[in-house]
């Protein structure tokens, strides 16, 4: 597989959305990250925390429509645990955003009681929306704005004017989220992205993508490859070697019946994208640290 080093974004881009998100952040109050519930580590920007500093922050699990519902709850658990306020969303048919506004009233209690001590009761929720590519931050806009706005630009040398976009509950989003770049000089990061199609595949090879995730999926959904493709369980087969069986199992062989792997990653990776193997999850939270209790002293 190809380096995924060679990905290179605009180099200016990390830079100006730094320079947004601090020239906004005392603006807000507080920050919307975008996750995709699919991949809750993985379609993190490392930098958020430091960029967004301390300012109260909502995770929107998005796509939990796409997501293993399992493991989703996990995930709200490892973010509440953390500080944060948690909704899963699915922001393409709009499930779950009517929580939007409500979760943001929860989490900023404190501050909006404030607000009320000091005679301000109707000031508006400040929000800005971040994420990564592809994670749905224009669709989940558009849901909470009632479709009154387009999709965000994001081209270098557009300047536009910031605006706030009303949206119900007393919430008003800065109407162009930040987007942050994923960390892509992790190989195990980048492959996932590239299984959900958030990063462009068309450099990597394919094949190798497909041999991939089938090990990963062997491993943590056995069961659904036996049902979409018939095999087996306890097969002790890795990557490419799974890849084939795929193939041969679907019928998809070249001739002299040699597996068509090229053919079988497309189909692979296609139906996994369109949630046909079921609703899978790649990660699961890192193991909490048991709580060290202290030795029991002897008398
Ligand atoms: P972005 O602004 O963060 O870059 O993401 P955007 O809203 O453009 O969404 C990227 C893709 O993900 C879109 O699909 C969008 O429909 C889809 N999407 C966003 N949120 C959800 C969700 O919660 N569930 C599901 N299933 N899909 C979601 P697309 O293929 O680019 O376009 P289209 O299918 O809408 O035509």
């Amino acid at each position: 597989m190809e380096d995924m080093k060679d990905i290179q974004w605009f180099p200016g881009h990390m830079a100006k959305t730094r320079r947004m998100i601090q020239k906004s952040l005392p603006l807000v109050d507080a920050v919307a990250e975008l996750l995709d519930a699919r991949l809750p580590l993985s379609s993190r920007n490392p930098e958020f925390d430091r960029l967004t500093r301390k300012k109260p922050r909502l995770v929107i699990l998005n796509k939990a429509d796409m997501a293993d519902p399992a493991l989703t709850q996990k995930w709200i658990a490892y973010y509440q645990k953390r500080g944060a306020a948690v909704i899963t969303a699915d922001s393409k048919s709009g499930k779950g955003v009517k929580n939007f506004s409500s979760a943001l009233r929860t989490l900023l209690a404190p501050q909006l009681a404030q607000f009320a001590a000091k005679g301000m009761k109707g000031r508006p929720i400040r929000v800005m929306i971040l994420g990564i590519p592809n994670v749905g931050k224009s669709s989940l806009i558009n849901r909470l704005a009632g479709g009154k706005r387009a999709k965000a630009e994001d081209r270098a040398g557009v300047t536009r004017i910031q605006q706030w976009i009303k949206v119900d509950g007393g919430v008003e989003l800065l109407d162009t989220p930040g987007v942050l770049w994923p960390k892509l000089d992790d190989q195990e990061v980048a492959c996932r992205l590239a299984f959900t199609g958030a990063i462009r595949d068309d450099i990597l090879d394919k094949e190798a993508l497909a041999a991939r995730l089938l090990t990963i999926l062997h491993k943590q959904y056995p069961d659904a490859l036996l049902e979409r493709y018939k095999i087996p369980k306890d097969a002790e087969l890795q990557g490419f070697e799974l890849l084939e069986m795929l193939a041969k199992n679907r019928g998809m062989l070249l001739s002299g019946g040699v597996p068509n792997t090229e053919r079988a990653a497309i189909a692979l990776i296609d139906e996994f994208r369109a949630v046909k193997l079921g609703r899978i999850t790649l990660e699961e939270p890192p193991c909490e640290q048991p709580q060290q209790t202290a030795p029991a002293t002897e008398a």
